[in-house]
């Protein structure tokens, strides 16, 4: 157990004994000032003002119960009625050996599975991924781990838009331009050409518009021609984001496009007319809401000529997904336009009898240049995404090169895969999501600051020491936390299943990022400070070690979760 589950499991005790019905909780947060101690309550305060008793008196019981603990160092009371705990060094080292053994580095395995569906990268057919999708596939691949580390079932569903009205464009433009061959190399950016192309020569022709809708309704309609080139659209599509994807490190149990939903719309439209949830309005069919947040944004779902919208297929979506992989929690991970989309649908859902599951949009900000605004290229369109994988893997290859002249070039190489794409998954996963970020390529390859070159070298420095011992893992032993940093690097070691843990709970990777940083800040003085081949004794010695190799894991293991390889030397 963590040192903090040993204080909640003692203060939920207290409240039982004393049968105090307070809700709330977790109680137990980590001090921000380690002068006070290691760990701090507040609960003392929350059953006092209950109680309508002295907090301090309060808290004075809590202390009585914790006074007798061994593991326990100090425990005080300040200020109105915070209660803080110091733990021993022997608790701390105890608790590490614990730790070592821990196939889980003490990220708490749920007690109650949950069936989680992510929805994430989704990007559209006919496309180049762009730097945006960055964002959803990244964050999304992330959230996946972290919730598979708890022991949760995770479903990784990638919602492709391969429906739409963009198809009867794509298609007149490439029968216009004499369907010429597509290969694999280009494919996607000449059908994002062709439909660029046909979509100005439409605003200026309302014939060719005319036209572009007849293709879509061919399509629509099963037409033989037009359902194969809209297949091949697709395959050469799937392959340009699967390359994208084995770059990323990222895998899907499932991709189910939008059309894959074809067949269920008509059917989930007239359901919800049926029970009354959506009614026609004008000839289209419309969910209309009562809250005030979307008294004034009804749902359209079906529209006056008939057709189906996003909207539909996401609802229909919800219903399989209930349906056939038994959902607890539904996930969604896009950006935050869709906001407003995702308040009506979910609320639609609940409507529909969808009460029991969990909805959440995880939602993130834009990707801005320096100027703030969205990133751009020079000639003003998106940033693709495939050059941008390249770049960092070229720019981190140029700096490898000015400090490792030793290295060979393939080897160099593949060091610099790792840190450039690190550097740029680091880069978007470190901050709070609802923020946009400017993208920097000098910041996100830094080797100081919360970067991933950063973290990886401190890792790296944690496999070094072990080699230089002669050994990759230390012996079990006694851990002998001697020093302050070394107590500080411990309690920092055993708060890794609770980064995880917020992390998972709010959806935001940052956490973990932020919780590594720390630790990789902490083992860097850890090292300067406490000489580890050199240390006075056997004993000490190989409890340095321990504390090593422990490090080097759990940075492992976080930079895993955050989707980041790892390397023995850089
Ligand atoms: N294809 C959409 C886009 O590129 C994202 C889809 C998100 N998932 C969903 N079920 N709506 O914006």
């Amino acid at each position: 157990m963590s040192l903090s589950a040993h204080l909640e499991t003692g203060i939920l005790e207290w409240l039982r004994n004393n049968k105090l019905a307070v809700s709330g909780g977790p109680w137990v947060k980590v001090c921000q000032d380690e002068r006070f101690g290691h760990f701090q309550t507040n609960v003392a305060m929350v059953a006092g003002k209950m109680l309508k008793k002295n907090p301090r008196a309060v808290a004075e019981e809590l202390r009585q119960k914790f006074v007798a603990d061994v593991h326990l160092a100090k425990v005080d009371i300040a200020g109105p009625g915070f209660v803080n705990f110091t733990f021993t060094p022997a608790a701390l080292a105890r608790s590490l050996s614990m730790l070592r053994q821990d196939p889980h580095l003490g990220v708490a395995q749920t007690p109650v599975v949950r069936r989680v569906v992510i929805d994430f990268s989704a990007p559209n057919v006919a496309k180049e991924m762009h730097v945006g999708h960055i964002r959803s596939t990244v964050l999304g691949e992330t959230l996946t781990r972290l919730l598979a580390a708890q022991g949760h079932q995770v479903i990784r569903d990638n919602h492709l838009g391969d429906w739409g009205t963009q198809f009867g464009k794509i298609i007149l433009g490439y029968k216009r331009a004499g369907q010429p061959s597509l290969t694999m190399d280009g494919a996607v950016a000449e059908m994002e050409r062709l439909y660029q192309e046909t979509h100005r020569a439409c605003e200026a022709d309302p014939a060719l518009l005319e036209a572009a809708r007849l293709e879509l309704v061919k399509l629509q309609q099963g037409d033989a021609e037009n359902v194969a080139l809209w297949k091949k659209f697709r395959e050469l599509s799937q392959a340009a984001f699967d390359q994208v994807y084995e770059r990323l490190g990222v895998k899907f149990d499932r991709t189910l496009a939008e059309s894959f939903y074809n067949p269920w719309l008509n059917e989930v439209v007239d359901d919800l007319l049926a029970k009354g949830i959506a009614r026609e309005d004008k000839g289209a069919v419309v969910v209309y809401f009562d809250d005030a947040e979307l008294k004034d944004h009804p749902f359209l779902i079906r529209k006056s000529d008939g057709a189906s919208l996003y909207a539909t297929t996401d609802l229909a979506t919800i219903r399989y997904r209930v349906a056939e992989f038994k959902a607890d929690a539904l996930v969604y991970v896009t950006d935050g336009r869709q906001q407003l989309h995702f308040k009506q649908l979910f609320a639609a859902a609940r409507r529909w009898g969808y009460t029991a599951q969990e909805f959440e949009h995880v939602w993130f900000g834009a990707i801005t240049g320096s100027d703030h605004k969205p990133l751009k290229t020079r000639d003003g369109t998106s940033v693709k995404l495939r050059g941008l994988l390249d770049e960092a893997e070229s720019r981190a290859a140029g700096i490898l090169r000015g400090k490792r002249a030793d290295i060979d070039e393939d080897k160099l190489r593949e060091i610099a895969r790792v840190i450039g794409l690190g550097a740029l998954k680091y880069a978007d996963l470190a901050q709070n999501r609802n923020l946009d970020y400017v993208f920097d390529w000098e910041r996100m390859l830094a080797f100081d600051g919360n970067t991933a070159p950063y973290l990886l070298n401190a890792y790296v420095r944690t496999r070094s020491i072990l080699r230089k011992a002669g050994t990759l893992s230390a012996a079990a032993g006694e851990f002998e936390l001697r020093e302050q940093v070394e107590q500080d690097l411990a309690r920092r070691l055993l708060a890794f299943g609770d980064a995880v843990q917020t992390a998972a709970r709010e959806y935001r990777p940052h956490h973990v990022c932020n919780y590594l940083f720390e630790t990789a800040a902490l083992f860097h003085r850890f090292f300067e400070h406490c000489p580890v081949l050199k240390a006075e004794s056997e004993g000490l010695k190989n409890s340095r070690l321990q504390l090593c190799q422990l490090t080097g894991d759990v940075l492992k293991r976080g930079l895993y979760l955050l989707g980041l390889e790892t390397v023995e030397e850089m």
